[in-house]
């Protein structure tokens, strides 16, 4: 048998110590290297839980705050996917005079969404209210208004195409006995203001989902019977609408009926068309007393949401009481002025949570 050299001895020798290596280093741990266990114990954000359950998320919002309040915008952009511009694009605020449109406010709001992955509602093109006085301090012919109308909705929807994911078409068209509210479009261009309205909405951007807006039509009543009458009558003639956005601004002494909401949303979605609660509030006197019954009318109507498939956004009227349009005492939202969060956060985050557990997402 061949003599082995020492050389060869040696080579043998090194080989086994490299093999031996990562059995030395493994004992230097307790047990196997396990990753950073991921932080469990963290609660998740009502944006986290919403995207899970396949719904965004949204709030209102006004420029002033994003610049002005450190605490605002990390709030914002922590619980929220979806910004609706509170008064930035309606027609007073963006239109000084008929040939100038100041799209400065609206533009640093699309873009603090967009940088924040959140997407954007457009909120309003064509309301009665918030009109600048061009518009209502003088009498126009119908192919006068007809043509301003059209300018607007082409100009402004055209600027944001492909940034702006749905619009508030035309807001609050209907009056509580089911008429057509007596605006300065109707008297002028006739009911078919509105689905003209739509038309040149979905020509100007037609990836852009198109809603019908209004308060006080959440459950079921001659308001939202003609809604539902109206907007029936436009997919059966093929008006280019997605969706109709109930708004939700509520009294937490009078809240609509669940059962009715539901049924209200159900009856739209069975047109094809998408339901989302867009300006939720739920106004109370300011006494702390009235927090719990607060929270769970949220609770409610974000379950009522979740059970519907049709109804694929829940937003509210802002997010702090520090800025609502009700006025601070009114507390009608889900964090307090000092943005610590409200018996109604914590109803809406376990309303999420316990959708998750139910249906894990497929
Ligand atoms: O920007 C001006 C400011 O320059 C001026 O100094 C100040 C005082 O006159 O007014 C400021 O404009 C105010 C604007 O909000 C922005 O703060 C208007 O006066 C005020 O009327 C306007 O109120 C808005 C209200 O719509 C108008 O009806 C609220 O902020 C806004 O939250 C509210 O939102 C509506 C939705 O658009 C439609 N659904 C109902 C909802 C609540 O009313």
């Amino acid at each position: 048998m061949k003599r082995w050299s020492s050389h060869r001895l040696l080579l043998l020798l090194l080989c086994i110590l490299i093999a031996a290596i990562p059995l030395i280093a493994a004992r230097g741990q307790s047990g196997p290297a396990s990753r950073a266990a991921a932080p469990t114990d963290v609660p998740k954000s009502l944006r986290d839980l919403a995207a899970g359950r396949g719904i965004l998320i949204g709030t209102a919002v006004e420029p002033l705050p994003v610049r002005a309040d450190p605490d605002y915008a990390p709030l914002l952009t922590r619980e929220f996917n979806l910004l609706t511009t509170e008064n930035v694009l309606k027609m007073g605020p963006l239109r000084p005079d008929i040939t100038t449109y100041y799209f400065e406010e609206a533009d640093f709001l699309v873009d603090f969404a967009e940088s924040n992955g959140m997407k954007v509602r457009g909120h309003t093109l064509v309301w009665h209210n918030q009109l600048p006085e061009w518009m209502t301090d003088r009498t126009y012919t119908t192919s006068e208004m007809t043509w301003i109308v059209n300018d607007h909705i082409t100009t402004v929807v055209e600027r944001y195409r492909g940034r702006i994911w749905a619009w508030d078409v035309v807001n609050e068209a209907v009056l509580d006995d089911g008429s057509l509210r007596p605006n300065v479009f109707l008297q002028t261009m006739g009911p078919d203001y509105i689905e003209k309205a739509f038309e040149w909405a979905r020509a100007a951007d037609p990836d852009a989902l198109l809603f019908y807006n209004d308060f006080g039509a959440e459950a079921l009543n001659a308001k939202s019977d003609a809604i539902y009458a109206m907007v029936k009558d436009f997919v059966e003639r093929g008006v280019p609408i997605d969706g109709v956005g109930l708004q939700m601004h509520v009294d937490v002494n009078s809240p609509p009926n669940p059962a009715d909401v539901a049924s209200n949303i159900m009856r739209l979605s069975a047109l094809g068309l998408q339901v989302q609660i867009t300006e939720m509030d739920v106004r109370t006197s300011g006494d702390p007393s009235e927090a719990e019954r607060q929270a769970q009318i949220y609770a409610a109507m974000l379950e009522i949401c979740l059970e519907a498939p049709a109804c694929t956004a829940f937003e509210t009227w802002g997010f702090t009481d520090k800025y609502t349009w009700l006025g601070t005492q009114t507390a009608p939202l889900l964090f307090d002025p000092l943005y610590d969060p409200k018996p109604a956060f914590f109803a809406l985050l376990d309303v999420l949570n316990r959708a998750a557990d139910q249906s894990p997402l497929p």
